[in-house]
């Protein structure tokens, strides 16, 4: 699935990314640290990829939107008459306003600033005072809409025409959690977190369970009859870990007896276990047999990313009349385990920042590491041709500079 695409110059320096595990080195500590790679990822690769934006089912009905700024940009999510999502620049056409904030569900958007009217769909049906505007066109005034699928039952957003379609982004991700069938879970609740660690660190987090054992000490360590674990080879922008275990892989051992039926009609490994998703570039997606969970990443800057948990159920389980008091017990576990997560990758990012930081070696246990790393690089530059910087200009105070990232 990984171009090794290397080049000479700029992206010599992250050669060590793409040897086999056993010989790789992570990433640079700058890639995380410095906002000139930050403000490169946002260009060369999130402008340039399918993003993520949680379960549809947040929006079930037409009229229903929420808004959320992702990558500084204000965006507006709505489903239309006609039952399909549509995301807006959330930026009014006469000028500028954000015609909507939070989530609810309407007829249509009107701007607060002058009462400009936008349709479900995003045309503008009433501009106040614009009768004697010259060659103004109502049509060409409409909100700007960004491409939008749904695959999974999840929505996906491309910013940039660069991204291809959505179905080469995922490739063959969608058969091999078929059996899922997540277009017919619901999204139960969500839940944010605001987290000062890069985006990266929390997603390469979510690619192994090596630390589950140091981090989650008390809390994830013990699954009942413990379990074997494999990474799958996958097509298209996206990884999997797969665990085979008894039970479901979404409670805490002590919570066990509160468990949800199983999700109709698993078959295969899913039936078996749980699978670990890293979908690029930013989302984690776990799918266990009575549930699926997923982390969905919103980089804040180089050093903040907005962290999203979200838990969705079978609609028979939640037509179970104790479904909230149950599924409380899974909340519970995720928001343990995420804010575990949190803060070990908030402590890691605080010892990348350090000037005497360098790349580090990898263990056998964390084999999907390397491949975030060298997938990262290669998108990259791909679109520079190199990348954008050399890694050592852009963290580094220049006195300290020789001691770290010798080249
Ligand atoms: S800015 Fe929206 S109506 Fe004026
Ligand atoms: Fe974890």
């Amino acid at each position: 699935m990984l171009r090794d695409n290397r080049r000479d110059g700029n992206g010599a320096r992250f050669a060590n990314v793409f040897k086999p595990l056993l010989q790789a080195e992570t990433l640079p500590p700058a890639a995380y640290t410095s906002q000139a790679f930050y403000d490169a990822e946002l260009k060369h690769l999130f402008a340039r990829t399918w993003n993520f934006f949680g379960h549809e089912s947040r929006i079930p009905n037409p009229g229903d939107f929420f808004s959320e700024t992702f990558l500084g940009v204000p965006l507006l999510f709505v489903r239309n008459r006609g039952g399909q999502v549509k995301t807006f620049a959330n930026s009014c056409r006469h000028r500028g306003t954000r015609v909507a904030k939070g989530a609810g569900n309407c007829r249509g958007f009107r701007c607060p600033y002058h009462f400009w009217n936008y349709d479900l769909d995003g045309r503008l049906r009433g501009a106040v005072g614009m009768d004697q505007t010259q060659e103004f066109d109502a049509e060409e005034y409409g909100l700007i809409e960004f491409e939008t699928q749904c695959r999974c039952g999840f929505i996906f957003v491309r910013l940039g025409e660069e991204a291809g379609s959505v179905d080469a982004h995922l490739g063959d991700m969608p058969e091999q959690l078929a059996a899922y069938r997540c277009e017919n879970l619901v999204l139960a609740d969500r839940v944010e977190f605001d987290v000062a660690c890069n985006w990266k660190n929390h997603i390469e987090n979510s690619v192994e369970d090596f630390h589950v054992p140091m981090v989650h000490s008390t809390t994830l360590n013990k699954l009942e009859g413990g379990y074997e674990h494999f990474s799958p080879e996958t097509r298209g922008n996206w990884l999997v870990m797969r665990e085979r275990h008894a039970g479901t892989r979404a409670l805490l051992n002590e919570d066990v007896r509160h468990a949800l039926p199983r999700i109709p009609g698993l078959y295969g490994h899913a039936a078996e276990g749980t699978n670990f998703v890293c979908l690029f570039p930013s989302t984690l997606i776990a799918l266990t047999v009575d549930c699926v969970w997923y982390v969905e990443l919103s980089p804040q800057g180089p050093h903040r990313t907005r962290v999203t948990l979200g838990g969705c159920f079978p609609r028979e389980s939640m037509a179970e009349a104790d479904f909230a008091e149950r599924a409380a017990y899974y909340f519970k576990r995720w928001k343990i385990a995420v804010s575990e997560d949190n803060d070990i990758t908030e402590q890691q990012l605080l010892g990348l920042k350090s000037p005497f930081a360098q790349p580090g070696r990898l263990s056998h246990l964390e084999p999907l590491i390397p491949q975030m790393a060298a997938w990262w690089v290669s998108k990259m530059m791909e679109s520079t041709n190199a990348l954008p910087l050399d890694p050592d200009e852009a963290a580094l105070p220049g006195d300290l500079r020789a001691c770290s990232h010798p080249v």
